[in-house]
């Protein structure tokens, strides 16, 4: 994500607003939409300290209006995924960003500061964030304040306010013009620059610090109240996916998340027997990729846009006194002349002109609208993430109740913050726990959907290779379940809707022609996290749990590889190594007869498998690879294998990396640290990769 600032006369500032500064969110969607989100934020107080400023995604905004006319002053908030790549509406711009060819001082006279997100899980933490850095000093940006981070593991919160008090100070001087002192000084006293820090809502609610400010709503909803015209979006929407929504295809075979591939689902089972009870279900799912064009590696992964309970999405129908079958179309708030959309159906605001169809789109590009409100909280938007601090400032200006408004705005300032990590992060209400926590809180449905994050494609890895399953793409997921103190049994979004969807296929109860299930899909390339073309090359495979999945796929390409390279190519061939770990060989043992399959068809090697609770004390992947210490050093040091480490990014993944450099200290004589730097190296080598997630 990337704000432009630009300075902006005092006079200005305190009335004028930004018209068509404006900027239409992220219409690639960003990841999971944090680093969106606090751009937004920086945007809507830097309007409130009278600096105009546009916030885009990097794609969106585009690295031709990289220039010191367009963006004087640039700051950026920027994550990595997986092992170092940028987000996909970020890709583009960062790669022409990091071209060679660019030359040095193309960036002079571009004012800059950044903020970088990270989880220390992964190896190449802070990577985009720190490389955006360097490519702007390179080409000649200066830097108006030093670069921020803040690592996920300990929460963003905290790196994060500390950042923020200081850009204030910092922008407000970047943005006076050289030399013109006064213009400092009226910015500075322009009415909405009051208070300080980060609090810009201090002076509004003056008992609280550091509360965000609130966000302003760039839509209104424009209610269809021609009931043949809402019957019609509600008959398109109830026959979804819609004849154009099959035809879709792309040459390219990739898809994406505003034009997916509705793949049918072909084949569903699980991969977890009974005993393993209800807490712990892992479903393999197989869909019918024939005649999209999808071409995948091993290693590629899956995007899959999901949907959320159709029960929550009606409770919250209810709550908000919203008819669930009124449609709407969404407007521009600027251009708004009537009073905010009031309740479904109600209002007197006219349906959007189509002339303005264009642009709305771009404002909500996630709705889809025109589209009724049960399809828009169904599959537009988050409801069930952890409430972000803009959403509970919303939630806080539209409580009746004094002390609802008081408890909300304490819950997102420097005061509440144990509050918000214990309530809020650690409890994760949904939107319905909030509201029912807060019975006077009525907010609007056009401010809710414009503050709440898209709701998110899910990643999963494929579980197969093209070779031995042409046309069809398989993966497996854990059924997510869990408990909060607060709130009971929880369910992940995604996974518990393919359950629904799927679980009559999988228990046999009808077939998955019957069932005549699509999903919308689209294909993420792995990166680095592939097999290396060489069979040659060795490979040492570590994956627990579902952690297992991309390794299947692995060892299904190498199998279908070894028997068309015949006997000669046999000779030479590295050998193969997977450590499996699962809680009890009658349980989840997954894909057990697949990964034996490998053994006996020569394309695996070395299958270890921990079974952690088959006995009184766990016994965990590393502990099998710590007896087969001197083995695999000498894969690693002497035969050059390629190490790949998939599953749980919290413990595993780090608890297997000190297990591998505990080998190279008592197999190769390293010290800590060398065996700390060997490990980097081979991670920047490519020789080591890993596909976590916490
Ligand atoms: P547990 O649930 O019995 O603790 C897949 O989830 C497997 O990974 C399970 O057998 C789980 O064991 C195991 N596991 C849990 N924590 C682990 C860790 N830190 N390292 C390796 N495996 C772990």
């Amino acid at each position: 994500i990337l704000a432009r600032l630009r300075a902006q006369r005092a006079a200005a500032a305190s009335g004028a607003g930004s018209g068509s500064e404006a900027a239409p969110s992220a219409p690639d969607g960003p990841a999971t939409g944090t680093a969106q989100e606090i751009a937004k934020n920086i945007q809507a107080e830097a309007e409130a300290k009278g600096l105009r400023s546009r916030v885009a995604s990097m794609n969106e905004f585009g690295f031709d209006n990289l220039n010191a006319k367009e963006a004087p002053l640039l700051v950026y908030v920027a994550s990595s995924t997986g092992d170092g790549d940028a987000p996909d509406n970020a890709a583009k711009f960062y790669a022409t960003l990091r071209r060679k060819s660019q030359p040095a001082g193309l960036l002079a006279g571009i004012g800059f500061t950044g903020f970088g997100l990270g989880d220390s899980n992964y190896t190449r933490f802070m990577y985009v964030p720190r490389a955006v850095r360097q490519r702007l000093l390179d080409l000649g940006a200066e830097q108006f304040y030093d670069c921020g981070e803040a690592d996920e593991v300990d929460g963003i919160e905290i790196g994060l306010d500390k950042w923020l008090e200081g850009l204030w100070p910092a922008l407000k001087k970047a943005a006076a013009p050289e030399g013109a002192a006064e213009a400092v000084a009226a910015a500075a006293a322009a009415p909405a620059a009051e208070g300080s820090g980060s609090g810009g809502a201090a002076s509004a609610d003056g008992e609280f610090q550091g509360v965000p400010p609130l966000p302003r709503c760039r839509v209104r909803l424009a209610w269809q109240e021609d009931a043949g015209a809402a019957a019609a979006v509600r008959a398109a929407e109830a026959s979804a996916p819609s004849a154009a929504d099959l035809a879709q295809r792309d040459p390219a075979g990739e898809y994406s998340a505003e034009a997916p591939f509705w793949a049918p689902v072909i084949g569903a089972r699980y991969l977890t027997t009974e005993l393993s009870g209800p807490d712990r279900q892992v479903l393999h799912l197989e869909l019918d990729i024939s005649g999209s064009s999808m071409r995948y590696s091993p290693g590629d992964s899956l995007g899959v846009l999901p949907e959320n309970d159709p029960a929550l999405v009606q409770a919250l129908l209810e709550r908000l006194g919203l008819d669930g079958d009124a449609v709407f179309d969404v407007a521009p708030a600027e251009e708004e002349g009537e009073e905010q959309d009031g309740g479904a159906g109600g209002g007197g605001a006219q349906a959007a002109a189509p002339a303005a169809h264009h642009h709305t789109e771009r404002l909500l590009p996630h709705l889809r609208a025109p589209c009724s409100a049960r399809r828009a909280l169904a599959r537009g938007v988050d409801l069930t993430g952890p409430p972000r601090k803009s959403l509970l400032r919303l939630l806080a200006e539209h409580c009746a109740a004094p002390e609802e408004r008081a408890a909300l705005l304490c819950l997102c300032s420097r005061e509440g913050r144990e509050a918000y990590a214990s309530e809020v992060l650690a409890a994760r209400p949904s939107l319905l726990h909030l509201l029912r926590r807060f019975p006077s809180c009525r907010p609007p449905l056009a401010a809710l959907l414009d503050a709440l994050p898209p709701l998110a494609a899910r990643m999963y890895s494929l579980s197969c290779s093209p070779l031995e399953c042409p046309g069809k793409a398989q993966f497996a997921f854990t059924v997510v379940r869990y408990r909060t103190e607060q709130h009971g049994e929880q369910q992940g979004v995604a996974t518990s809707w393919l359950h629904r969807l799927c679980d009559p296929i999988a228990r046999g109860a009808t077939s998955a022609a019957a069932a005549g299930v699509r999903l919308p899909v689209f294909l993420r390339r792995g990166g680095g996290f592939g097999p290396p073309q060489s069979l040659e090359i060795p490979l040492l495979m570590i994956g627990p749990g579902t952690g297992v999945t991309p390794f299947r796929g692995f060892l299904q390409h190498r199998r279908a590889q070894l028997a068309a390279a015949g006997s000669g190519g046999a000779a030479s061939r590295g050998t193969t190594w997977l450590f499996f770990g699962c809680r009890r060989q009658d349980q989840d043992y997954l894909y057990q007869e697949d990964l034996e399959g490998f053994v006996a068809d020569g394309a695996l090697d070395h299958l270890h498998v921990a079974f952690s609770r088959a006995q009184g004390h766990k016994v965990y992947v590393q502990h099998l690879m710590k007896r087969h210490a001197g083995e695999l050093y000498k894969l690693i040091d002497r035969q050059g294998a390629r190490v790949y480490v998939c599953g749980d990014g919290a413990a595993m993944a780090k608890d297997v990396h000190a297990c591998l450099a505990g080998i190279l200290q008592s197999e190769g004589g390293l010290t800590e640290a060398e065996a700390t730097e060997r490990l980097h190296e081979m991670t920047r080598q490519g020789r080591y990769v890993r596909d976590i997630w916490s």
